[in-house]
């Protein structure tokens, strides 16, 4: 490794002014020059952005004006450093070769003037990771350091989207920049408890050597629990989903730390390196039979939304996986590794735990320490405990303190249960003082510490392990989940052998269609109702027909026959909700219905009633009255507001109508129509209540295609009413509902 000498350190943060930069780094820059100040170095900050510098600096002096102090500070300690550190600090436009070129210059001058040696130049590139090539080339052209001096340019992840894409981006970058010159962050290597993996397992190695295998360990689990979900960044999230975002990264390094061999001696770089990739080129391969994934319900409509999508697009991109590991090495043959991450799950936790095998069989006295679970826990923070900490379990042993200066032995216990055991059956310890994974990294890269870092070869080959897992997944429809606490079991996932699959599956009571019933159509229940199934086109025709029995029968009994059709992508009609917009567009489901059936049939026009949402030239206007002046509409013409048939849809998201988990319905008792807003465009509809749809004759609800698979597995978990899925509270009062459900939605 180079030896580094004391000298002037030129800080770039390039794309110093976003969000990651505002949110982190400043702070990390910040703290590592209140760690070094005084102690010979000096220093100089350069916020830069694409920005002109008269627009860029005012951007970069409010983010300055926030910095908290760093805990081991007096105040006016702080105040002091702070004010050093602004004036320090400045804004600088970095969007052309030239402007590189004028930074550089700018360093040298300033160098020269004050007569000091320049030690390094670190680069800090906070950007979109399509700009690293370019930015790479142009430090490597204009911003190299003399050869005295280091040069580090530090990345930020996604490092590519497979194993392909980060081969092509590391050939890319590695015509620019030498690998050592290189520092590839993964902020999870820098939470305190993640970096103390390896130090705890050597301090305690002795006790450890004896169970750390497959003989004692029964399973291991690696989790990143999140309540956040992905709204607000689809545009970066729809593309990679939760492998790629944390699996393949933060968790696989987690992992790798707690089951790779020991290296003799932990500051070397090198030989860490060399058996994080002895451990990775031993996982046995992964495919879809070892995984399960989810998205929550809300996902579909905010990639509509963000990426402008239309109604009926469907993304499978999955926001939960659990996966299951196996290590192909006679250390840990048969240990089942669970590895798994979500949003919009009902808790945010991470760690990894290693359980321990029990063959103690407790007859009475469950308390007994024997009874206990055996269990190892590197608690990464949040959750129950709340801070970061290493757990053993009472009955294992009493482990070394993992670094005597900055981390303690917790011994006040807080009434809380960790993983099912209360803390007083813990040997507990934490950091002194918490520190944000990014002052940590930071201070590593200053320090030169490569290890905490990813290589090249790290990185390609945890890559390799999950590309055909990924590959493999693309076409995979994941479980729809409502979110938060309501997943319930529904996300629980159980090993079958070395495989996974989902603990409860759908309840549909329908034999699986052979190839040689293709065309049967079948009867069953569903939610308690019934049932119709067959392929798309027998469904359509079956549905067709019993619609023509019930027009029939109610012309022969009452002489009319009042049907409400609704829009939507199932049941391509209307009347009964619409969105608001002119009749004559092609959002408007006025105008579909017209131009697919309408127009081929003959049916005066005095009959169609489409919903009145364009009055006085405004579209769905509260005071125009629109759905007054419907209800009226509906009174006069349906004898006791009961329509004969009403034909719903219903959308990925468990809407129905114009009916969503939103909509506020107060007034439902009463009103047969209101204004809605639905949570894609257009927003505001018009549409039956559930009191309208619940006084018909028949419901029929028609549900077709592979994207609603998911949909239709929950809902049939789903007893009687859930006010996250609007259909659920379609239960018509006197009269019948049917569920019409093609086999691509009921079979998936
Ligand atoms: C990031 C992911 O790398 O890690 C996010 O892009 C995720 O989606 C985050 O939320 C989790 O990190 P932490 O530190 O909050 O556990």
């Amino acid at each position: 490794m180079r030896h580094d000498f004391l000298g002037h350190v030129t800080v770039v943060i390039v794309g110093g002014t976003g969000d990651l930069a505002r949110k982190y780094l400043w702070q990390g820059f910040f703290q590592l020059y209140a760690d070094q100040v005084g102690k010979g170095h000096t220093f100089s900050f350069y916020g830069g952005a694409l920005s002109t510098t008269e627009k860029g600096t005012p951007l970069l002096f409010d983010i300055l004006k926030e910095l908290a102090c760093p805990a081991e500070l007096s105040v006016e300690r702080c105040a002091l450093v702070k004010d050093q550190f602004l004036h320090l600090s400045k804004y600088h436009q970095l969007k052309t070769t030239e402007d590189y070129e004028n930074l550089s210059q700018q360093i040298k001058q300033q160098l020269g003037q004050e007569g000091i040696i320049e030690a390094g130049r670190l680069f800090y590139l906070s950007v979109p990771a399509f700009a690293y090539a370019d930015i790479a080339e142009k430090i490597n052209n204009t911003c190299r350091p003399p050869s005295e001096a280091w040069l580090r340019v530090v990345l930020e992840k996604p490092f590519g989207h497979n194993l392909y894409s980060a081969q092509a981006l590391d050939k890319k970058l590695s015509g620019q920049l030498k690998e050592e010159e290189m520092y590839r962050i993964d902020h999870y290597l820098g939470k305190q408890v993640v970096s103390k993996i390896l130090p705890f397992r050597k301090e305690n190695k002795k006790l450890l050597d004896p169970i750390w295998n497959k003989h004692h360990i029964e399973r291991i689990e690696i989790v990143l629990k999140e309540t956040l979900d992905a709204k607000g960044r689809i545009q970066f999230y729809d593309q990679y989903g939760v492998i790629r975002d944390v699996l393949q990264n933060h968790l696989t390094e987690v992992m790798t730390l707690m089951l790779m061999n020991l290296p003799a001696n932990l500051s070397n770089s090198e030989e860490i390196l060399q058996n994080k990739l002895n451990f990775l080129a031993s996982l046995q391969h992964v495919d879809n039979s070892n995984a399960v994934v989810g998205q929550y319900q809300a996902y579909n409509g905010e990639v509509q939304e963000e990426l402008n999508k239309t109604k009926d697009y469907f993304s499978l991109t999955p926001t939960f996986a659990g996966v299951v590991i196996h290590v192909d090495n006679a250390q840990y043959e048969g240990i089942p590794i669970f590895m798994t991450s979500g949003k919009a799950l009902d808790e945010r936790v991470s760690y990894a735990r290693v359980l321990f095998k029990s063959n103690v069989f407790c007859v009475q006295d469950p308390n007994n320490v024997q009874c206990k679970s055996k269990q190892i826990i590197f608690y990464l923070g949040h959750g129950t405990l709340q801070y970061p900490a290493i757990l053993l379990s009472k009955n294992l042993f009493k482990p070394e303190l993992v670094s005597s200066g900055d981390w303690k032995e917790v011994t006040e216990y807080k009434d809380v249960n960790v993983l099912g055991l209360p803390l007083s059956d813990y040997y507990i310890q934490s950091p002194v003082t918490p520190r944000e994974a990014y002052c940590e990294l930071i201070s590593h890269v200053f320090f030169g510490r490569k290890d905490s870092f990813i290589s090249a070869e790290g990185l390609l080959a945890s890559w390799e392990f999950w590309t055909p897992l990924l590959e493999g997944l693309s076409r995979v429809f994941p479980r729809v989940y409502p979110g938060g606490v309501d997943n319930g079991n529904l996300l629980n996932f159980q090993l079958k052998g070395h495989q996974v699959a989902f603990s409860h599956e759908a309840v549909v009571n329908v034999i699986n269609p052979g190839a040689e019933d293709n065309f049967q159509v079948m009867q069953g229940k569903y939610r308690s109702s019934e049932m119709v199934s067959a392929w798309a086109q027998e469904l359509v025709e079956r549905l067709a027909s019993d619609l023509l029995l019930a027009a029939e029968e109610a012309i022969r009994e009452e002489g009319q026959f009042h049907l409400a059709l609704s829009g939507g992508s199932s049941p391509v009609a209307l009347l009964l909700d619409e969105r608001c917009v002119p009749h004559t567009e092609s959002g408007s489901n006025f105008r579909s219905i017209h131009d697919l059936l309408l127009q081929h049939i003959r049916i005066p026009y005095f009959n169609i009633h489409p919903m009145p949402v364009h009055l006085t030239q405004r579209l769905c206007v509260e005071e125009d009255g629109g759905p007054t002046l419907y209800e009226k509409e509906i009174k006069k013409h349906v004898n006791g507001s009961s329509f004969h048939y009403i034909l719903l849809g219903v959308g990925q998201d468990g809407h129905t109508a114009s009916l969503f988990q939103d909509t506020k319905l107060e007034n439902d008792e009463e009103n047969l129509v209101i204004l809605t807003e639905s949570p894609n465009k257009p927003h505001q509809r018009m549409s039956l209540t559930f009191t309208a749809i619940n006084r018909a004759r028949r419901v029929g609800v028609l549900i077709m295609g592979k994207s609603k698979h998911e949909l239709v597995s929950q809902l049939s978990r789903i007893k009687g009413e859930s006010s996250k899925y609007p259909i659920t509270k379609v239960q018509p009062k006197s009269g019948t509902l049917i569920w019409y459900i093609d086999y691509d939605a009921l079979l998936g």
